[in-house]
């Protein structure tokens, strides 16, 4: 199988991080991904903001998701590295812009023998009442808001990529 098949097959979200830090070639690596994805009309607007573990900000996005929740959850997994991904408010294609982003960065993430987790569930928190703290303590673009997130890091914890049901998701006319 050739590696790109092979990534894809093999990738699988990551829920559990070893202590050991990204190099600076891995964390640009992985950025690099991202901004190399495709994009409606070329309009390369997917900002791409890089948070290391310890930076308060991270505390901060899990206080605002757990608020009021009976079952706190740590959304990263303590990885070494989270990225998170905003695109333009006003473009139309920017949530599906993000999504090949941050696809191909969990895919460059497998390539590098790295585990990955892309990162939903903070939607609200970014995008509720604090969205315009979060703006800027992330230094989105102007007008600019959360798409979606990845988490980065060295596997602690292993699990099987997940099976699908071709028959009840193919056509073939
Ligand atoms: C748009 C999107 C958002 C996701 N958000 C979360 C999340 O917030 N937390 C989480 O643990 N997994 C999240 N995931 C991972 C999915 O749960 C996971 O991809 C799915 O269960 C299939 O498992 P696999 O990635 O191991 O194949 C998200 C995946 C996608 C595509």
């Amino acid at each position: 199988m050739n590696d790109v098949l092979k990534a894809i097959n093999d990738r699988f979200s990551t829920r559990g991080y070893t202590e050991e830090k990204l190099t600076k070639e891995e964390i640009e690596t992985l950025v690099k991904a991202g901004l190399q994805a495709p994009t409606a009309a070329n309009k390369q607007e997917i900002h791409i903001t890089v948070i290391e573990k310890g930076n308060p900000v991270l505390g901060e996005i899990e206080d605002t998701k757990n608020a009021g929740k009976t079952t706190p959850a740590n959304f990263y997994y303590d990885a070494p590295v989270v990225m998170i991904l905003s695109g333009d408010s006003n473009f139309y294609w920017s949530p599906v812009d993000a999504g090949i982003a941050v696809e191909n960065m969990a895919l460059a993430a497998e390539g590098l023998g790295l585990g990955s987790l892309i990162i939903g569930c903070i939607k609200d928190a970014l995008r509720g009442e604090k969205k315009d703290y979060f703006a800027k303590a992330l230094h989105y673009p102007e007008g600019y808001q959360y798409e979606i997130a990845i988490a980065f890091g060295h596997r602690a914890t292993s699990k099987e990529p997940h099976t699908y049901d071709w028959d009840s998701h193919v056509t073939m006319l």
